[in-house]
């Protein structure tokens, strides 16, 4: 009898990410059967990072930020293979509308809109948020485990929020920062104690040969019955204590900074994890997902699994792929594919930038 073969279809989403100071593009391939998703290949990625550039003026100049794009993004489409003789073929575009940097923003979607005239193929604005969710989806055996609802923590440079996925497309806050996010504090208190842009992994290295209880800081909003953050009281907290009992850069303080380093991180990380317990009890999800650039700091990592086994019986924690916690194009073509899945095309005469764009 003769095997009858499943029907295949598959599907090339070409991605453009450009919200802050990664330029990233992707082609992911994916093959439809039956319905649903049977394999996701990623074929290109790159990512040229602008942090060394910003380095220089301690965070992201966003002027510098869309002219770096600029300068990048046609050489890594060129690299993607999509021009010229024997080209990639791809079937839809997918680029990060908002939130972000406008001026960066801009680059990204005004190429994506282009290549949609050009081409003539469906154009997806995704939100860079949802790309993070969408990042830890990248992970075959996450994909196997993907069951909603799954709560996320998402946490990144501009954000820090509790995401409840009730289904792909469709989210609830549960939770988000009144100031500053996760990240800010790292990178501010990375600042105030002398240490280079980005703060956050340099942080975290320190962190590693410190201890977590040498400095005594502020857990905010852990007494709050919300499950929402703030961040901002801590950085007052940092200048405080180094103001008192310090000179920055003296052989004393330089031997204290791992001290110091760990103490800041115990702090941000115990919020994360305790905050994201207390909405994991109340919206009981299947899974958790860790994402955005803080989600690769290892304490928090190690934390959140210990406290995830002891407390969650039974509820799975996925995290995206290592190298994809960050900013990256990978993302955005899986949240693209989201979208379009459900039929949420945009128009390339009227897709804009959205700096302010909510999840
Ligand atoms: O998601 P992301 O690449 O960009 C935004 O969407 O904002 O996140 C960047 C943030 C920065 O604040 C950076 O310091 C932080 O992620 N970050 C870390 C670590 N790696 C990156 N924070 C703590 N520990 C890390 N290992
Ligand atoms: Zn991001």
């Amino acid at each position: 009898m003769p095997v009858r073969r499943k029907s295949r279809k598959a599907l090339r989403i070409l991605s453009i990410e450009t919200s802050c100071d990664e330029t990233s593009v992707a082609l992911l391939e994916t093959s439809v059967a039956r319905g649903s998703i049977s394999a996701v290949k990623l074929l290109h990625h790159e990512t040229a990072t602008q942090i060394p550039i910003h380095r220089r003026f301690g965070g992201v100049v966003p002027e510098v930020a869309a002219r770096t794009h600029v300068a990048e993004l046609v050489s890594l489409l060129e690299r993607a293979g999509i021009f010229g003789k024997g080209k990639s073929k791809f079937d839809a575009i997918a680029v990060t509308k908002g939130p972000g940097l406008a001026t960066a923003l801009r680059v990204g979607v005004e190429a994506a809109r282009t290549l949609s005239f050009a081409t003539g193929k469906p154009l997806v604005g995704v939100n860079h948020l949802e790309g993070h969710l969408a990042s830890a989806w990248l992970m075959p055996q996450n994909r196997k485990a993907w069951k909603f609802p799954i709560l996320a923590l998402l946490v990144s440079g501009g954000h820090t929020e509790l995401v409840l996925m009730q289904d792909y497309c469709r989210y609830k806050v549960l939770g988000r920062t009144r100031d500053d996010a996760s990240g800010e504090a790292f990178d501010k208190t990375a600042k105030l104690l002398g240490l280079p842009y980005p703060g956050g992994p340099e942080l975290s290295r320190l962190a590693a040969k410190g201890k977590a209880d040498a400095f005594k800081l502020p857990r905010p909003m852990l007494d709050d019955p919300s499950l929402d953050f703030s961040f901002s009281g801590l950085k007052t907290a940092v200048r405080v204590l180094v103001e008192s009992k310090f000179k920055i850069h003296d052989s004393k303080f330089t031997a204290a900074l791992p001290d110091l380093c760990a103490s800041i991180q115990g702090a941000i990380v115990d919020v994360l994890v305790e905050k994201t317990i207390r909405a994991a009890k109340l919206s009981k999800p299947k899974c958790i997902i860790m994402v955005g650039g803080v989600s690769a700091n290892a304490s928090l990592q190690e934390k959140m699994a210990q406290r995830v086994k002891q407390d969650l019986r039974g509820v799975k924690l996925l995290a995206p792929p290592k190298g994809f916690y960050t900013d990256n194009a990978a993302m955005v073509a899986a949240a693209g594919l989201w979208r379009l899945r459900q039929g949420k095309v945009d128009q390339w005469k009227k897709l804009d930038a959205e700096p302010e764009l909510d999840i």
